[in-house]
Parts: C-alpha cells; structure tokens; sequence
C-alpha cells in the first residue's frame, strides 16, 4: 500500500463562509477548524487544504493532483450539482489511479431535489455525506489507513 503524506482537501464556493453560513445545515466549525481537525488526526501527513469560489481554478488543483499523484478530499459545493467540467477534471484524476472522495457536511439526499443529483460522485472513488466536519475526518481516515 502506497504510504500518503500529503491530502489535497479541496473546497467549492461558499464554504469560505462555514462557521455562519446556515449553521443548522452546515454546523459552527469553520474550514480552518475542519483544516487543524484534519491535521491533528493525521500526524505526518501534509493536509493542503484550500477553498475557492471559481470553478476554473478548481479544476486547476485537480489538474494539479492528476500532475503530483496526490489523494483529494473534494467538497464540490454547489458545483456537486451541475458542472460537467469539474465531473471531467475529478475523471482526469481517478482514470490516473489517485483517489478522489467527495464529501458533504450535510445530506444532500435528504434536502431539495435539485441537490440530489451529483454529476461528481459517478466518477469519484466515493463518496461521504451528511456527517458535518466528520465526513471529511472519515475521508482522511480511509485515504491514510484504509479504513
Ligand atoms: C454541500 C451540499 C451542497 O448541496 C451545497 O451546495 C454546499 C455544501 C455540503 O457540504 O453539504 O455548498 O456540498
């Protein structure tokens, strides 16, 4: 088994606000708490953790990951929902052997409808959601140990 010392934790639009963003869908923890719960979890490994409003420069971290073999932890946010690009570029990364778990705090089954289609996780490695900061935790967990 390849030993991970660096997890890609990347972050679609809005989630720069969690912490006061809709904090009884999303919880009070902000990104930087989920960025030293992460860190705290997994000593020895690097968690490069990184948010953006823009879908392209998404896509380029992704791209970047594909480059460098790095696992990614990927909260696409409402991009989840409706871009084909990023579907593509988290294919880029999978079709090269790299991990990709995509994570939701909440459930988006349980919400609207339009949130219940994702045009990401047919193409992710796996997919997480409705845990708060715990499902990007369990992401972790699988993508160091495997469990
Ligand atoms: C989200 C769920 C999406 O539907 C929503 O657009 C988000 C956050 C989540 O983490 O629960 O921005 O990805």
């Amino acid at each position: 088994m390849t030993v991970v010392t660096r997890v890609l934790v990347l972050n679609g639009p809005n989630l720069n606000r969690l912490g006061t963003r809709e904090p009884e869908v999303y919880g009070t923890q902000t990104l930087e708490d989920i960025r030293s719960m992460l860190a705290a979890e997994a000593s020895g490994v690097d968690i490069d953790l990184r948010q953006t409003n823009d879908e392209a420069e998404l896509i380029g971290w992704l791209h970047e990951a594909v480059d460098a073999r790095t696992p990614v932890i990927l909260n696409p946010a409402a991009f989840t929902h409706y871009s084909y690009a990023l579907r593509d570029a988290v294919a880029l990364v999978t079709e090269a052997g790299v991990p990709v778990i995509e994570v939701h705090l909440s459930n988006p089954h349980a919400r609207e409808a339009f949130r219940h289609t994702s045009v990401v996780s047919g193409v992710a490695t796996g997919v997480i959601a409705g845990f708060g900061a715990g499902s990007y935790r369990l992401a972790l967990a699988q993508l160091v140990r495997g469990t």
